[in-house]
């Protein structure tokens, strides 16, 4: 039996044509956000996961690229409002770009990759008129359940000439976490091109690889994650497709990500934020093979550490549990062999993920009522991203005795 994906091979730069050189293999590896039914064990497909490093234009990005409706589909699991922490994120940005952007009376935005309506809640609740993209159509029933008005469907060239056509240009396009996701940047940035208006603007955030290497995020790297942007490979993206990276922010969610404003050429002047970030991402070497190589001495050294402790403390007894069926963890248990003999089970919120399996490792996941029920001795936290959020919430874990472990940036328990 062949449980190989398809996927695309191939060591030239998505970006620049350039040469991949340096890469940090993670191994065979599920769909990150593949669920299964106990019943399915065994049919799961598998695909190498590694990322590579382009030496000409800096862009990092994985080698090869799992077809994208295996991964994003009618059934995908993951619903962005499930943190009220990211919800409070979207509504400002929705507020603010409402307030700075969507000044006309019949300014449009486009929102790539809106889930559950998350950011375009708020701007349907200011009577901004908006439209999401989504390709998964159980989280754009959830929206359209907000008043969001969405459409499933891949975002790209054909799409993007669709919404023109019938809407109009598009004041702004936003994105969060999602542009990331998409190998084929050319035909979306030709998209993008019929969309926006003249002065149009496309506002982007996503994690930042300067974050994932410095705090040795390396669960960040799994399927989704396409590329793995930074300010400079950012710039020269926007060149390469005919706009201007205008702007860089650093934001505080999911680890560490970074806004980024695109225009067109010449019709926005460039913050000093953008040279800032430019060189002291040059001073670091963010774009260095020497760097990639320490990220890579980084992650083998906490998946040793990890599997000793979680190994030692079931030795001694200890009940361990997850917390959080995370994407992330995905890479985590499959890359690191932490499957349900260590970690019990995982808690998520999430309704869509309870009573399965988590891809590859086969952890079985449990709704939040299961962590009391009694409390294990240990919770790995999977969700590390959230932790002020979680901690808060089951602040009595703690209380009674609970202990937290982390494995970012370092292995630690707390
Ligand atoms: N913006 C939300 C959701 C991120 S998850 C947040 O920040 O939390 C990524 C979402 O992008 C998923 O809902 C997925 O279905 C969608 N997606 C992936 N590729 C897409 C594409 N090419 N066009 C539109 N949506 C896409
Ligand atoms: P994310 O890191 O990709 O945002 O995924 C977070 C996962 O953690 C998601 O499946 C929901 C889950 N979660 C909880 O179970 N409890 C929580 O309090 C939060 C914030 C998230
Ligand atoms: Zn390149």
């Amino acid at each position: 039996m062949n449980n190989e994906l398809r996927v695309e091979k191939g060591s030239r730069c998505r970006l620049c044509g350039g040469q991949v050189e340096e890469s940090i293999d993670f191994g065979p590896q599920p769909v990150s956000n593949a669920f299964i039914l106990p019943t399915e064990v065994g049919g799961e497909p598998f695909f190498r996961l590694a990322l590579g490093l382009c030496l000409s234009c800096g862009m990092a990005q994985l080698l090869d690229e799992v077809p994208r409706e295996r991964m994003f589909h009618e059934d995908y699991p993951y619903r962005s409002s499930g943190s009220a922490f990211m919800r409070k994120h979207f509504e400002e940005v929705a507020l603010s770009l409402v307030e700075e952007e969507l000044t006309g009376p019949d300014d449009l935005l486009v929102e790539i990759g809106s889930n559950d309506g998350i950011m375009l809640k708020a701007v349907a609740e200011a009577g901004v008129r908006h439209l999401g993209v989504d390709a998964s159509r159980s989280a754009v029933e959830v929206a359209t359940a907000k008043g969001v008005r969405s459409r499933v469907d891949f975002f790209e060239e054909s799409t993007a000439a669709a919404i023109r056509a019938a809407e109009g240009p598009a004041k702004v396009v936003f994105s969060a976490n999602t542009f990331s996701h998409i190998a084929y940047i050319d035909s979306v940035f030709r998209g993008l091109d019929l969309l926006l208006a003249p002065d149009g603007v496309f506002v982007f955030e996503d994690r930042y690889l300067g974050d994932i290497i410095e705090h040795n995020y390396f669960d960040q790297v799994y399927d989704e994650h396409f590329y793995l942007f930074a300010v400079r490979s950012v710039q020269i993206m926007a060149a390469r497709f005919g706009f201007e990276l205008v702007d860089v922010e650093p934001l505080r969610v999911h680890g560490g990500a970074m806004r980024y404003k695109l225009a067109r050429p010449g019709a926005r002047r460039p913050s000093a934020a953008v040279s800032e970030f430019v060189d002291k991402e040059a001073r670091l070497g963010l774009a260095d093979p020497a760097t990639f190589r320490r990220f890579a001495a980084g992650i083998s050294r906490t998946r040793d550490e990890l599997l000793a402790v979680l190994t030692d403390l079931r030795a001694g007894g200890h009940s361990v549990v997850g917390y959080g069926a995370t994407s992330k963890s995905a890479t985590v248990t499959n890359f690191c062999g932490i499957g349900s003999s260590l970690v019990s089970f995982v808690c998520d919120t999430t309704p869509e993920k309870q009573g399965r399996l988590t891809p590859g490792s086969h952890i079985p996941v449990m709704p939040p009522e299961a962590f009391s029920d009694p409390y294990p001795d240990y919770a790995l936290l999977f969700a590390w991203n959230h932790a002020d959020e979680i901690m808060a919430k089951e602040r009595r874990f703690r209380e009674q005795g609970g202990r937290w472990i982390l494995y970012v940036p370092d292995v630690h328990i707390v």
